[in-house]
Protein backbone atom coordinates (compact mmCIF):
# COMPACT_ATOMS: atom_id res chain seq x y z
CA UNK A 1 0.00 0.00 0.00
CA UNK A 2 1.03 3.35 -0.96
CA UNK A 3 1.53 5.75 2.32
CA UNK A 4 0.78 9.32 1.45
CA UNK A 5 3.82 11.16 2.40
CA UNK A 6 2.67 13.16 5.43
CA UNK A 7 2.28 16.55 5.99
CA UNK A 8 4.92 17.50 8.59
CA UNK A 9 4.42 20.98 10.67
CA UNK A 10 7.63 23.18 10.39
CA UNK A 11 9.75 22.78 13.56
CA UNK A 12 11.10 25.30 15.27
CA UNK A 13 14.28 25.17 17.07
CA UNK A 14 15.04 27.04 20.27
CA UNK A 15 17.19 30.03 18.48
CA UNK A 16 14.16 30.88 16.70
CA UNK A 17 12.43 32.03 19.04
CA UNK A 18 12.88 35.58 20.67
CA UNK A 19 11.00 35.17 23.49
CA UNK A 20 9.35 31.68 25.33
CA UNK A 21 7.07 31.98 28.48
CA UNK A 22 6.55 28.61 30.17
CA UNK A 23 3.82 28.46 32.94
CA UNK A 24 4.58 32.39 34.23
CA UNK A 25 2.23 33.05 36.93
CA UNK A 26 1.55 36.44 39.04
CA UNK A 27 -0.60 36.62 42.09
CA UNK A 28 -1.06 39.90 44.01
CA UNK A 29 -1.97 38.96 47.24
CA UNK A 30 -4.30 36.30 46.18
CA UNK A 31 -5.56 37.51 42.51
CA UNK A 32 -3.88 35.79 39.44
CA UNK A 33 -3.08 38.42 37.42
CA UNK A 34 -1.65 35.95 35.17
CA UNK A 35 -2.66 32.61 34.79
CA UNK A 36 0.04 29.61 33.94
CA UNK A 37 0.47 31.69 30.53
CA UNK A 38 3.02 29.57 27.65
CA UNK A 39 3.75 31.22 24.95
CA UNK A 40 6.35 31.59 22.17
CA UNK A 41 7.17 34.20 19.97
CA UNK A 42 9.48 33.68 16.51
CA UNK A 43 11.99 36.29 15.81
CA UNK A 44 11.18 38.51 13.24
CA UNK A 45 7.28 38.60 14.25
CA UNK A 46 4.81 41.27 15.01
CA UNK A 47 3.21 39.85 18.04
CA UNK A 48 -0.10 41.81 19.24
CA UNK A 49 -1.04 41.18 22.93
CA UNK A 50 -5.32 41.95 22.91
CA UNK A 51 -7.68 41.81 25.44
CA UNK A 52 -9.59 43.85 27.98
CA UNK A 53 -8.59 46.14 30.55
CA UNK A 54 -7.29 44.07 33.60
CA UNK A 55 -6.25 40.73 31.29
CA UNK A 56 -2.84 40.39 32.01
CA UNK A 57 -0.93 42.10 29.27
CA UNK A 58 0.88 44.78 31.33
CA UNK A 59 1.99 42.14 33.97
CA UNK A 60 3.43 39.77 31.71
CA UNK A 61 5.15 42.42 29.77
CA UNK A 62 6.52 43.67 33.16
CA UNK A 63 7.68 40.14 34.34
CA UNK A 64 9.68 39.78 30.61
CA UNK A 65 11.41 43.21 31.78
CA UNK A 66 11.97 41.53 34.93
CA UNK A 67 10.30 44.52 36.68
CA UNK A 68 8.11 41.95 38.62
CA UNK A 69 9.28 38.91 39.99
CA UNK A 70 6.62 35.81 38.79
CA UNK A 71 5.31 33.75 41.29
CA UNK A 72 5.42 30.59 39.30
CA UNK A 73 7.13 29.60 35.92
CA UNK A 74 9.75 30.88 33.78
CA UNK A 75 10.09 32.55 30.59
CA UNK A 76 13.28 33.39 28.43
CA UNK A 77 14.63 36.26 25.83
CA UNK A 78 16.74 35.25 23.26
CA UNK A 79 17.71 32.32 25.22
CA UNK A 80 18.22 34.27 28.22
CA UNK A 81 16.51 33.32 31.80
CA UNK A 82 14.46 36.13 32.53
CA UNK A 83 15.41 38.60 34.38
CA UNK A 84 17.75 39.05 31.37
CA UNK A 85 21.26 40.83 31.90
CA UNK A 86 23.53 40.22 29.37
CA UNK A 87 20.62 40.61 26.61
CA UNK A 88 19.07 43.80 27.69
CA UNK A 89 20.89 46.15 25.51
CA UNK A 90 19.06 44.04 22.38
CA UNK A 91 15.62 45.14 23.98
CA UNK A 92 13.99 48.57 23.75
CA UNK A 93 10.78 48.87 26.39
CA UNK A 94 8.09 51.25 25.99
CA UNK A 95 5.99 51.38 29.28
CA UNK A 96 2.35 51.91 29.46
CA UNK A 97 2.98 54.47 31.81
CA UNK A 98 5.29 57.85 30.95
CA UNK A 99 9.39 57.06 31.12
CA UNK A 100 10.23 60.29 30.59
CA UNK A 101 11.57 63.54 32.10
CA UNK A 102 9.94 66.30 32.84
CA UNK A 103 12.30 68.83 33.40
CA UNK A 104 14.30 67.92 30.17
CA UNK A 105 13.72 68.62 27.06
CA UNK A 106 13.26 66.12 23.81
CA UNK A 107 16.51 65.96 22.45
CA UNK A 108 17.95 65.66 26.13
CA UNK A 109 15.84 62.46 26.99
CA UNK A 110 16.18 61.08 23.69
CA UNK A 111 20.49 61.63 24.22
CA UNK A 112 20.14 60.41 28.14
CA UNK A 113 18.44 57.36 26.49
CA UNK A 114 21.04 56.88 23.66
CA UNK A 115 23.73 57.30 26.60
CA UNK A 116 22.41 54.92 28.53
CA UNK A 117 22.63 52.26 26.08
CA UNK A 118 26.46 53.65 24.58
CA UNK A 119 25.08 54.43 21.01
CA UNK A 120 27.91 56.59 19.28
CA UNK A 121 27.42 59.98 18.56
CA UNK A 122 27.48 60.01 15.22
CA UNK A 123 24.60 57.16 14.73
CA UNK A 124 22.96 58.96 17.74
CA UNK A 125 22.18 62.23 15.79
CA UNK A 126 21.14 60.01 12.42
CA UNK A 127 18.66 58.09 14.58
CA UNK A 128 17.48 61.28 16.22
CA UNK A 129 16.67 63.15 13.39
CA UNK A 130 15.12 60.15 11.82
CA UNK A 131 13.13 59.04 15.10
CA UNK A 132 11.88 62.57 15.22
CA UNK A 133 10.07 62.86 12.22
CA UNK A 134 8.69 59.53 12.89
CA UNK A 135 7.14 60.93 16.47
CA UNK A 136 6.23 64.51 14.73
CA UNK A 137 8.53 65.97 16.90
CA UNK A 138 10.66 67.42 14.49
CA UNK A 139 10.07 71.09 15.89
CA UNK A 140 10.05 69.96 19.54
CA UNK A 141 13.47 69.10 20.28
CA UNK A 142 14.75 72.09 22.44
CA UNK A 143 11.30 72.04 24.51
CA UNK A 144 10.79 70.85 27.57
CA UNK A 145 8.55 67.89 28.33
CA UNK A 146 6.31 69.15 31.20
CA UNK A 147 5.61 71.93 28.16
CA UNK A 148 4.29 69.44 26.10
CA UNK A 149 0.98 67.60 25.44
CA UNK A 150 0.32 63.93 26.61
CA UNK A 151 0.45 62.68 23.38
CA UNK A 152 3.52 64.26 22.55
CA UNK A 153 5.07 62.59 25.48
CA UNK A 154 3.78 59.17 24.52
CA UNK A 155 5.40 59.75 21.15
CA UNK A 156 8.66 61.25 22.68
CA UNK A 157 8.55 57.93 24.75
CA UNK A 158 8.51 55.25 21.71
CA UNK A 159 11.01 57.13 20.27
CA UNK A 160 13.48 56.93 23.34
CA UNK A 161 12.43 53.36 23.54
CA UNK A 162 13.58 53.03 19.60
CA UNK A 163 17.06 55.15 19.95
CA UNK A 164 19.36 52.47 20.20
CA UNK A 165 17.68 50.43 17.95
CA UNK A 166 17.04 47.20 19.57
CA UNK A 167 16.32 43.72 18.12
CA UNK A 168 12.95 43.05 20.16
CA UNK A 169 10.48 45.77 21.44
CA UNK A 170 8.34 45.73 23.73
CA UNK A 171 5.33 48.24 23.46
CA UNK A 172 2.49 48.55 25.83
CA UNK A 173 -0.12 50.51 24.07
CA UNK A 174 2.11 52.82 21.56
CA UNK A 175 -0.85 54.23 20.36
CA UNK A 176 -3.03 55.75 22.84
CA UNK A 177 -3.18 59.01 22.48
CA UNK A 178 -1.70 59.07 18.98
CA UNK A 179 -3.64 60.66 16.54
CA UNK A 180 -5.12 58.73 13.63
CA UNK A 181 -2.57 60.40 11.08
CA UNK A 182 0.30 60.02 13.20
CA UNK A 183 -0.56 56.35 13.31
CA UNK A 184 -0.31 55.49 10.06
CA UNK A 185 3.13 56.95 10.56
CA UNK A 186 3.62 54.26 13.21
CA UNK A 187 2.72 51.68 11.50
CA UNK A 188 4.78 52.52 8.48
CA UNK A 189 7.84 52.30 10.83
CA UNK A 190 6.86 49.21 12.48
CA UNK A 191 6.75 47.90 9.25
CA UNK A 192 10.20 49.04 8.58
CA UNK A 193 11.18 47.24 11.60
CA UNK A 194 9.80 44.08 10.45
CA UNK A 195 11.37 44.34 7.46
CA UNK A 196 15.20 44.91 9.28
CA UNK A 197 13.61 41.36 11.38
CA UNK A 198 12.89 43.23 14.36
CA UNK A 199 10.43 41.06 16.48
CA UNK A 200 7.53 43.46 17.82
CA UNK A 201 5.35 43.00 20.64
CA UNK A 202 2.85 45.30 21.52
CA UNK A 203 -0.45 45.48 23.37
CA UNK A 204 -3.24 47.38 21.74
CA UNK A 205 -7.09 48.22 22.11
CA UNK A 206 -7.10 49.09 18.50
CA UNK A 207 -8.84 46.16 16.19
CA UNK A 208 -7.31 47.46 12.73
CA UNK A 209 -3.77 47.38 14.54
CA UNK A 210 -4.07 43.90 15.87
CA UNK A 211 -5.30 43.38 12.14
CA UNK A 212 -1.95 44.48 11.13
CA UNK A 213 0.11 42.23 13.39
CA UNK A 214 1.83 38.72 11.97
CA UNK A 215 0.24 36.57 15.16
CA UNK A 216 -2.34 37.65 17.77
CA UNK A 217 -2.77 36.58 21.09
CA UNK A 218 -5.75 37.27 22.88
CA UNK A 219 -6.12 37.49 26.85
CA UNK A 220 -8.72 37.13 29.33
CA UNK A 221 -8.34 36.69 33.19
CA UNK A 222 -4.91 36.09 33.14
CA UNK A 223 -5.42 33.26 30.16
CA UNK A 224 -4.02 32.89 26.34
CA UNK A 225 -7.55 32.12 25.08
CA UNK A 226 -6.23 32.05 21.82
CA UNK A 227 -3.51 32.65 19.21
CA UNK A 228 -3.25 32.78 15.76
CA UNK A 229 -3.00 35.41 13.03
CA UNK A 230 -5.95 37.79 12.33
CA UNK A 231 -7.63 35.90 9.73
CA UNK A 232 -6.76 32.53 10.91
CA UNK A 233 -8.52 33.56 14.36
CA UNK A 234 -11.74 35.09 12.75
CA UNK A 235 -12.29 32.11 10.10
CA UNK A 236 -11.66 30.06 13.42
CA UNK A 237 -14.75 31.40 15.08
CA UNK A 238 -16.34 31.47 12.18
CA UNK A 239 -17.10 35.72 13.04
CA UNK A 240 -16.39 38.46 10.23
CA UNK A 241 -14.12 40.68 12.89
CA UNK A 242 -11.91 40.57 15.86
CA UNK A 243 -13.80 41.57 18.14
CA UNK A 244 -16.93 39.10 17.69
CA UNK A 245 -13.94 36.29 17.36
CA UNK A 246 -12.51 37.44 20.60
CA UNK A 247 -16.30 36.85 22.40
CA UNK A 248 -16.53 33.54 20.90
CA UNK A 249 -13.06 32.75 22.20
CA UNK A 250 -14.23 33.95 25.52
CA UNK A 251 -17.13 31.88 26.03
CA UNK A 252 -14.72 28.95 26.65
CA UNK A 253 -13.24 30.21 29.36
CA UNK A 254 -14.34 31.93 32.81
N1 LIG B 1 1.05 46.12 41.33
C1 LIG B 1 -0.16 45.54 41.39
N2 LIG B 1 -0.72 45.23 42.58
C2 LIG B 1 -1.93 44.62 42.65
N3 LIG B 1 -2.67 44.28 41.57
C3 LIG B 1 -2.16 44.55 40.36
C4 LIG B 1 -0.89 45.20 40.20
N4 LIG B 1 -0.63 45.34 38.87
C5 LIG B 1 -1.70 44.81 38.24
N5 LIG B 1 -2.61 44.36 39.11
C6 LIG B 1 -3.88 43.67 38.78
O1 LIG B 1 -3.57 42.62 37.90
C7 LIG B 1 -4.56 42.47 36.89
C8 LIG B 1 -3.92 42.56 35.52
O2 LIG B 1 -3.49 43.90 35.32
P1 LIG B 1 -2.68 44.35 34.03
O3 LIG B 1 -1.59 43.40 33.79
O4 LIG B 1 -2.31 45.78 34.23
O5 LIG B 1 -3.76 44.21 32.89
P2 LIG B 1 -3.83 44.84 31.42
O6 LIG B 1 -2.48 45.38 31.08
O7 LIG B 1 -4.26 43.72 30.56
O8 LIG B 1 -4.87 45.93 31.50
C9 LIG B 1 -5.60 43.54 37.18
O9 LIG B 1 -6.65 42.98 37.92
C10 LIG B 1 -4.83 44.55 37.99
O10 LIG B 1 -5.68 45.29 38.84
MG1 LIG C 1 -1.94 47.31 30.50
Amino acid sequence: MMRRPSKKAKRYEPEDYAITIEKLRKEFDGLVAVNDFNLRIRKGVTYGLIGPNGSGKTTTIKMLMGLLRPTAGRATILGEAVPIKDKLPCIGYMPQDMAVYFDMSVHENLQLFSELYSVDKEIFEKREEELLKVVGLEERADSLVSQLSGGMRHRLSLACTLIHDPEILFLDEPTVGVDPELRVGFWGYFRKLKESGKTVVMTTHYMDEAMRCDVIGMMRAGRLIAQGSPKGLIEKSSTKNLEDAFLVFSRGVM
